[in-house]
């Protein structure tokens, strides 16, 4: 009987819990940091591999292919964090993110398009291909940034 309490407790806190992600009730700054660490972990994990393909970091097959998979999810999680509710929060997205959403949400698919084929390449690929396929996605996430990132 107490365990059974117990255990319908915990499954209203994780029940609400999700209820408020499902409705995008997340508070305005917090989509901010999620939606920046999102993309702080791209440039982590793509880093190196633009290191690879300029040939400033020693070329490893193994690597790529990791880091491609992790790019696959990490790439899908920015872009609810750029809801409306967010525009006037300080941040480095331009207006554009929010006027011009059909061009944003192009630049998003780009660049998720170019990662799906760098993981397929990754899986055995030859050197130049799989470097190409790395400067088509540095050349995508550059794209929308000069589009709609500011400076610093
Ligand atoms: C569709 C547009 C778009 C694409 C594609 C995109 N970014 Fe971004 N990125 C942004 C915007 C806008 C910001 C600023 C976000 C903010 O300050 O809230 C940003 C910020 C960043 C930051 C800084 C994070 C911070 O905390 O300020 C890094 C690092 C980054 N992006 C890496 C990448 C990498 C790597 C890729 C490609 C794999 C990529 N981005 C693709 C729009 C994009």
């Amino acid at each position: 009987m107490k365990i059974k309490l117990v255990a319908s407790g915990i499954a209203l806190i994780v029940g609400a819990g999700y209820g408020a992600a499902a409705m995008a009730q997340a508070k305005p700054d917090v989509l901010v940091k999620q939606r920046q660490a999102a993309m702080t972990l791209q440039g982590k994990y793509f880093g190196p591999l633009a290191g690879m393909a300029s040939g400033k970091v020693p070329y490893n097959a193994e690597v790529i292919a990791r880091n491609a998979a992790y790019l696959d999810t990490l790439n899908k999680m920015p872009w609810d964090g750029f809801n409306n509710n967010t525009k006037d929060e300080k941040s480095r997205a331009l207006p554009a993110v929010f006027t011009d959403t059909a061009k944003f949400k192009e630049s998003a698919d780009r660049v998720q398009s170019t990662i799906s084929q760098l993981v397929k390449v990754s899986k055995g690929g030859d050197e130049a291909t799989v470097k190409a396929a790395i400067n088509d996605v540095n050349k995508a996430c550059g794209a929308c940034h000069d589009d709609f990132r500011a400076k610093q």
